[in-house]
Formats: C-alpha cells, sequence, structure tokens
C-alpha cells in the first residue's frame, strides 16, 4: 500500500464519497446509514430544523414520499403523522434493515433507483421529501415533479460541506476552500439544482451553519474516512492518528473541536 495521505484520492483503495460502490461499501458494513464517529451539536441542528419544516407542513391525510431514505430511521419518525409513507432508496441492504422495523400497513420501504423513473401513478404525492438524497427536479427530469399533486410540496435537505477551521488545521486531510459566503453560495446552489429550470414555484433555500463538536482526535480520522475500507481506515490509523492528536488537543474546547456544517433546506411547490 502507498501512503494514504500524499495521495489520498488517488489510493487504489478510495472509495469515492456517495458513489454506488460507497453506499453498498457502508451497507455491508453496517446495514445502515448512520455516522459513527463521536460528537455533540448546537442546537437546533440541521437535521432538527428540516424535521420541524416537515412537521409543519405533513398532516393526517398527506401521502409521503422520502427519496433516498437510506435505512429509514427519518420515515420511521414521521410516517405515524401521515396517511401513507413511502420510503424508496437505491441500496438493498438499506432497505431490508428499513423493512425489519415493525411497519404499518400504510407505511413502506421499496428499492428504487430514481435513474431508472419512479414507481408511483401522476400526482399520487402530497409531499417529496429528501434528506441528504438524490434531488428529483432538473429541466432534464421531471419524475419528482410527475408523482407530486398540483400544489404538493417539495423538501429538501442538502450538505454543503464541513469546515469552520477544520480545512486549515487539517490540510493534508482537506482540500482548502475560501472563507463561506452565504450570497454566493446560494447562488452556487441554485444553479447546481437548476432551481429556475424546476418547473417548481414558491422556492426557498435556508442556510444553516450547523455547529458540531468532534469528541474525540479518532473522530477527525473517523469523519473523514467515512465510507472507506476497514483496511484503509486502519492504515490511516497507524500513520496519521498522532498527529491529529496533537492538534486536536491544541484546539479542542471542553466540548471537544468545533467544525461547522453547512446545509442548505430547500423548500418549493409544484403549481396548481
Ligand atoms: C447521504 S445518504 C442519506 C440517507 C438518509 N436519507 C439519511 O439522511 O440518513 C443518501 C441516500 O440516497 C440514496 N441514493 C443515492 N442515489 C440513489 C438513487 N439513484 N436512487 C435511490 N436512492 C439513491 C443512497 O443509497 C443513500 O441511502
Amino acid at each position: 500500500m502507498t501512503s494514504s495521505f500524499s495521495n489520498r484520492m488517488q489510493h487504489t483503495d478510495w472509495i469515492e464519497p456517495h458513489s454506488r460502490a460507497w453506499y453498498e461499501q457502508l451497507a455491508g458494513e453496517y446495514g445502515e446509514y448512520a455516522y459513527p464517529w463521536k460528537s455533540e451539536f448546537d442546537e437546533p441542528t440541521a437535521e432538527t430544523m428540516f424535521g420541524q419544516r416537515l412537521e409543519a407542513r405533513i398532516g393526517e391525510h398527506t401521502r409521503l414520499l422520502d427519496v433516498g431514505c437510506g435505512h429509514g430511521d427519518f420515515l420511521h419518525r414521521w410516517a405515524g403523522h401521515a396517511m401513507e409513507a413511502v420510503g424508496i432508496d437505491v441500496v438493498e441492504p438499506f432497505i431490508a434493515t428499513a423493512n425489519r422495523r415493525r411497519l404499518q400497513p400504510s407505511h413502506r420501504f421499496l428499492t428504487v433507483d430514481v435513474n431508472e423513473g419512479l414507481p408511483f401513478e401522476d400526482g399520487y404525492f402530497d409531499m417529496v421529501s429528501s434528506k441528504k438524497g438524490p434531488w428529483l427536479y432538473r429541466k432534464s427530469g421531471g419524475e419528482g415533479r410527475r408523482v407530486i399533486k398540483p400544489g404538493g410540496t417539495v423538501l429538501h435537505l442538502m450538505h454543503g460541506g464541513t469546515d469552520g477551521g477544520l480545512r486549515a488545521l487539517f490540510p493534508d486531510l482537506y482540500t482548502p476552500v475560501p472563507p463561506f459566503d452565504k450570497q454566493r453560495s446560494l447562488q452556487h446552489v441554485a444553479k447546481q439544482l437548476e432551481l429556475a429550470e424546476s418547473g417548481l414555484t414558491d422556492m426557498e433555500i435556508e442556510v444553516v451553519e450547523e455547529v458540531e463538536y468532534l469528541s474525540r482526535p479518532i473522530d477527525v480520522l473517523i469523519k473523514k474516512y467515512f465510507g472507506q475500507s476497514r483496511a484503509l481506515r486502519e492504515q490511516v490509523w497507524r500513520e496519521r492518528l498522532a498527529g491529529v492528536e496533537e492538534v486536536f488537543h491544541k484546539h479542542a474546547t471542553a466540548r471537544g473541536l468545533q467544525v461547522t456544517n453547512v446545509y442548505y433546506i430547500v423548500t418549493g411547490r409544484v403549481p396548481f
């Protein structure tokens, strides 16, 4: 094995985060999509705020679709508030984990690759939400819009990167980026999601700067190497943990090492 740091991205064992292979590796190791590092947060976290946005829109007559539901934790939490709740994900072992929990007849999980279309009738759902899953409202797509009834809601949580000083402290782990600029990043996200061509109306993007405290030095590495193979992680721990410990102890507060995660909460509606 070559050094895991000098050319990390070219390392033969490196799996591109958020690729199909990366999700399959996570599913094989844990059976779920859950962060394995230890940390605490300032409230409200992005996920708390996303839950609040969903709670404000869900009702007993709502048919809800969760796109890229992972192992279903989020949908399990909200399914009881809706008339019907469906979670879809392309990774079969995540769906198997979701289906092992007790389900109501109105509550189901299906293995679906959204790139191959959605197995639902036109206008079936009142709300389509996605917590960090695929965005279905591009100019060339339309499947997301198709399955939502006129006036129905789109709710999406998108991760926009981690920094808050972390990148400067660990330049050999993270590529440095310019300081966060809210206006520029809003424009970037609107372009990236092709919002102007999405066919949606009443679009809003909320920027959430979530503060997280990584509990231990090893959590810096666990966060960075989330989804990588055990062999690569073990090599990295051997090579780098001592160096990370030194920086961590110099900069950590009593709650841990403070980092900032940027998220975007995107809301919109299908026009009548
Ligand atoms: C970042 S994870 C989020 C999982 C879950 N929503 C959560 O918040 O814990 C993104 C999810 O989208 C799923 N996904 C990615 N591409 C997909 C596709 N083409 N069709 C369906 N699901 C997909 C992945 O398998 C993964 O479970």
